[in-house]
């Protein structure tokens, strides 16, 4: 690679490994062994892609603790074959008990989708916060600070992705056979490391509405 910077950022990542390599080895619990034979997360965690939001180091969980699936603005969109992918698996092969839809104070998404911006492709998706704005336009146009214009739409975005997890065909199969899930809705502050909870906990479909609980 003629890049001398950009070979040093690769190389950084596997001389970081073997910090981990050597962890790994000095474990006398035997868990790494177990993670090599399988996993058994009781957790399931939607996040953001954003770089500074890692589940595992925020939850103080372990490799094999939480399954996570991550996009841009933790979206939950009913037709994305990856999200509805992962979200099966999770349910109903590993039985996870939580799902957790983590959103972050300062989302990029979520402040590009408060623009008439053009950003490229990422356009299309933006549109799904787009429409959550909508719903919600009336009480974030009152606010005229555009950090906390942001973050109030960050926090109802989380709620909405929450609903849109809770009506899917799979949580909803779930909650119908009777399986012990919860679906919940929080907020990370990266400057503090808080994981806030919404009070947007979901355990049945009691409370979404006549069309949206399955019979
Ligand atoms: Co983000």
């Amino acid at each position: 690679m003629g890049n001398k910077k950009l070979e040093l950022s690769f190389k950084k990542i596997l001389e970081g490994n073997k910090g981990w390599v050597d962890f790994v080895k000095e474990d006398k619990t035997g868990r790494f062994q177990q993670l090599a034979a399988g996993q058994h997360p009781e957790i399931f965690w939607i996040g953001c892609a954003d770089s500074r939001v890692p589940a595992n180091e925020i939850t103080g969980t372990k490799p094999g603790e939480v399954f996570v699936h991550r996009n841009i603005a933790n979206m939950c969109v009913h037709s994305d074959m990856n999200m509805l992918s992962v979200l099966d698996y999770a349910v109903n092969v590993l039985h996870v008990k939580h799902i957790v839809v983590a959103g972050h104070y300062g989302c990029g998404g979520v402040a590009a989708s408060l623009s008439r911006e053009q950003f490229g492709i990422i356009d299309n998706w933006l549109c799904h916060i787009k429409d959550v704005y909508r719903i919600h336009a009336e009480e974030i146009d009152a606010i005229k600070d555009p950090t906390e214009k942001t973050n109030k739409l960050v926090e109802l975005n989380v709620k909405e992705q929450v609903f849109n997890l809770c009506t899917t065909s799979i949580v909803q199969n779930a909650w119908k056979n009777g399986y012990d899930l919860a679906v919940h809705g929080t907020v990370i502050r990266i400057d503090t490391g808080e994981l806030l909870d919404l009070d947007t906990t979901f355990t049945s479909n009691e409370t979404l509405g006549k069309v949206f609980a399955f019979k």
